[in-house]
């Protein structure tokens, strides 16, 4: 029986995704995807062989009878962070995987493709296995993101400064008219609704009272961040948390992640390698310290991410992640799936802070403004930078 429309859009589907992961590697060398420079970052071929792990575990083991794992020891090496699923490598141990090789990783996505493309024409895949496909492609996008992230600080790390790619890749500048948009107090909905996929963490939609707040049409820019550095940003103490000063202390944080001071000019390393800063560029890479502590300075604040999600269909974003002054919580009716994929989102939910929108890493068709990102306050290796509220 030749396969239905919907069969083939769902197999192009992830056959397009699972492509994209390999695309953002071409460029790589094969000892680029190997190091661990820092614990946060994960090494290229560890993404490549976890997310293929996702599908092997969460829909071809439990729902494709006879399938034959391949390799029994890669649930060792894959498994992120799922209890559920065992023991695991430990994180800080990822860069010490010079085994199993890149190509036996990518011997691994071929084969696990062929079976989930055979398995997703088969009657084996049903109308209920549905959200957890949805959420393994979902999953390799997240991937995506982090492979960028982690692949340039792999190569910005590396003394020599190497091109991530030879063409130029085209730097977005902060757009906005430079106004400040005004909201009034009020009764306000966030969280996801309708058709289309979300994870757990956008539901469910209820609502907020806000009051009256401003928030900014574009985002901060490099030049205006650099006026901060310039005024003493970094050493006057009263502008920062507790903990982020004690951050600053501790990691000498002068400036964003990959700027560079070089013979009396800003340098900045992007993925065409070292560059000097352009000032109208939205800055990047700064931690939340660091864009709570600039907002202060401003006399401003960072926004929560209700009023983001408020105001958000009136400004442009995409272009950097906007951290807001939101932990990250459980939204009211929040409920934990059943199994291992329970513990995707909701056991980060403690020592963390939202960040909205998207960045330039984010792979396309992957956005929405209920998304909820997060990330620790230290850390500044992801796209990340300010939108200012008061
Ligand atoms: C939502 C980006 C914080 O990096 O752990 C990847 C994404 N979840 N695999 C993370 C994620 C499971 C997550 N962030
Ligand atoms: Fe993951």
């Amino acid at each position: 029986m030749a396969p239905d429309t919907a069969t083939k859009d769902i197999v192009k589907k992830y056959t397009d995704i699972r492509k994209y992961s390999e695309e953002l590697c071409r460029p790589l060398e094969i000892e680029d995807y190997v190091v661990q420079p820092i614990v946060d970052v994960s090494p290229p071929k560890w993404h490549l062989g976890h997310t293929t792990w996702f599908f092997e575990t969460f829909i071809l083991i439990p729902n494709f009878p006879d399938y034959q794992v391949f390799d029994p020891q890669y649930n060792f090496v894959f498994n992120s962070y799922y209890e559920t699923i065992g023991a695991r490598v430990i994180r800080t141990d990822r860069g010490n995987l010079s085994r199993p090789s890149v190509s036996d990783i990518y011997t691994y996505r071929r084969y696990v493709d062929e079976h989930m493309q055979a398995f997703l024409q088969s009657g084996f895949m049903t109308e209920s296995l549905e959200p957890l496909l949805e959420l393994g492609l979902n999953h390799e996008q997240q991937h995506q993101e982090l492979l960028m992230t982690d692949i340039k600080y792999i190569l910005g790390h590396n003394p020599l400064f190497p091109a991530y790619r030879k063409e130029l890749i085209p730097q977005k500048n902060s757009s906005g008219n430079g106004e400040i948009i005004r909201f009034p107090e009020g009764i306000y909905e966030i969280g996801f609704q309708g058709e289309g996929f979300c994870f757990d963490n956008e539901l469910g939609r209820h609502k907020v009272f806000l009051n009256d707040f401003e928030i900014a049409d574009q985002q901060v820019t490099n030049g205006e961040y650099l006026e901060f550095m310039e005024s003493g940003g970094y050493i006057d103490f009263k502008h920062w948390h507790a903990e982020g000063w004690d951050w600053v202390k501790q990691t000498h944080a002068k400036s964003p992640l990959y700027w560079h001071y070089i013979d009396g000019k800003w340098m900045n390393y992007n993925l065409n390698g070292l560059q000097e800063i352009n000032l109208n560029d939205a800055v990047c890479h700064i931690s939340f310290y660091e864009a709570s502590a600039f907002a202060s300075w401003k006399k401003m604040r960072l926004p929560t991410e209700a009023e983001w999600e408020a105001a958000s269909g009136r400004f442009e974003w995409g272009n950097r992640w906007e951290w807001t002054n939101s932990a990250y919580l459980p939204y009211p009716g929040f409920k934990k799936e059943a199994g291992a994929v329970g513990e995707y989102n909701g056991k980060f939910m403690v020592n963390q802070m939202v960040l909205r929108g998207a960045s330039i890493a984010t792979p396309p068709g992957h956005s929405r403004n209920t998304y909820r990102n997060f990330f620790q306050t230290g850390l500044k290796w992801q796209f990340t930078g300010i939108r200012l509220a008061r």
